[in-house]
């Protein structure tokens, strides 16, 4: 069943409408450094307006753990929402309730009352069975918002019908929080690069020295059996690693005891570059080294501009990812900057979320 959509909710003249965003941005003293996902709600705002309805928007900030904590309130992504959409109102931080993240039917009860519709836009947060996400579809008249129907789109249409070759490029820090999506996109790609801190845990399992790279034992049969499975797996096949002198060198797959691994090499970048150059669609996550500092963010950047300068369709999931590519000032050179890290990786893993499930759920009740 389809998800239920902003135009099954008409009409909606004078009527209050419960708006679920995904406004957790990244604050540094207070202040928003990045307000991709306020503005990545626009659309769906701007239409609720247009339509006559009152809006009041809510959000999760943070992981404040259930009680009131200053340094994640919502106040300033209530200044900036005020700038982009004046009218509409933003409710405190929700995970200041414990009643968000145990999805409460108090706290459900207390954010639905008054409300004569619910719109679900915080595709980064519908992976989370949370208050907000599951709770007012129960009751209310429910649709996905723009966004999240966009984001829903994009990654189906990946997962499901990719043009040829697809090629994933993953990176990140560990195997095993990857360990569901690399099986799930093992189904469907033609290649997968994987660079990042978990390519150590990949070459320790062929048999490389990894020096004193990141290395998750418990995950070693797990990558050897990906590696045994058939789809072209790519690994590094040169690193640059920091020695316990603090000197920078480019290494074989081979690193001397002391050594750490912080990015993939420039042949590895290379090729891996060559690989989103041949492709017809490219799902990108995860860094590839350490690139918050310079001397390991060549392996990223390198990977980055492939993608920006392919003309696949390119994909990148949220979080660090997408943020690297800000920085580099490229994130409008790829066909869709997911706004959700861990959604987007799940979705591709499952093909479904729980606010997804909900909302379809409020549909097929006829609400
Ligand atoms: C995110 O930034 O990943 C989403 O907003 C979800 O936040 P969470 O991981 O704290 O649930
Ligand atoms: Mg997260």
């Amino acid at each position: 069943m389809k998800l239920p959509v902003l135009e099954d909710l008409l009409p909606l003249d004078g009527r209050r409408v419960l708006l679920r965003a995904d406004f957790n941005v990244p604050l540094e003293d207070g202040r928003i450094t990045d307000d991709f996902r306020i503005r990545a709600a626009l659309p769906t705002i701007n239409w609720l307006l247009d339509h006559g309805a009152h809006v009041t928007a809510c959000s999760h900030l943070g992981r404040p753990k259930g009680k009131p904590d200053p340094r994640y309130s919502t106040a300033p992504v209530r200044a900036r929402l005020a700038e982009l959409a004046p009218g509409v109102e933003l409710m405190e931080n929700l995970r200041f309730d414990p009643g968000e993240e145990a999805d409460a039917p108090e706290f459900v009860a207390r954010l639905v009352a008054g409300q004569d519709a619910y719109v679900d836009d915080a595709f980064g947060a519908v992976h989370r069975a949370h208050a907000s996400i599951v709770g007012p579809p129960r009751t209310l008249p429910s649709a996905a918002g723009r966004l999240l129907q966009h984001e829903v789109e994009v990654l189906s249409e990946m997962r499901e019908d990719p043009k040829r070759p697809f090629v994933a490029v993953l990176g990140g820090a560990k195997v095993s929080d990857k360990i569901g999506v690399i099986d799930a996109l093992m189904k469907v790609v033609d290649s997968l690069a994987i660079g990042g801190g978990m390519c150590f845990t990949f070459l320790a399992a062929q048999g490389a020295t990894i020096g004193d790279s990141l290395f998750e034992l418990d995950q070693v049969d797990v990558c050897r059996r990906l590696l045994d499975e058939g789809t072209a797996i790519h690994l590094p096949e040169d690193i640059v690693g920091l020695g316990a002198d603090g000197t920078v060198a480019t290494y074989g797959t081979n690193l001397p005891p002391g050594v750490k691994g912080l990015d993939i090499g420039p042949g590895t970048a290379a090729a891996f570059a060559d690989l989103v150059a041949e492709a017809r669609t490219v799902f990108w996550n995860g860094p590839m080294g350490l690139f918050e500092d310079d001397r390991f963010a060549a392996g990223t950047r390198t990977v980055a501009d492939a993608v920006a300068a392919s003309r696949a369709f390119t994909v990148v999931g949220g979080g660090d990812s997408a943020a690297a590519l800000a920085e580099f000032g490229l994130a409008d050179d790829v066909d869709h900057v997911s706004t959700g890290g861990g959604a987007s990786l799940e979705f591709l893993e499952l093909g479904d979320l729980p606010g997804l499930e909900a909302l379809r759920q409020a549909a097929a009740r006829g609400a």
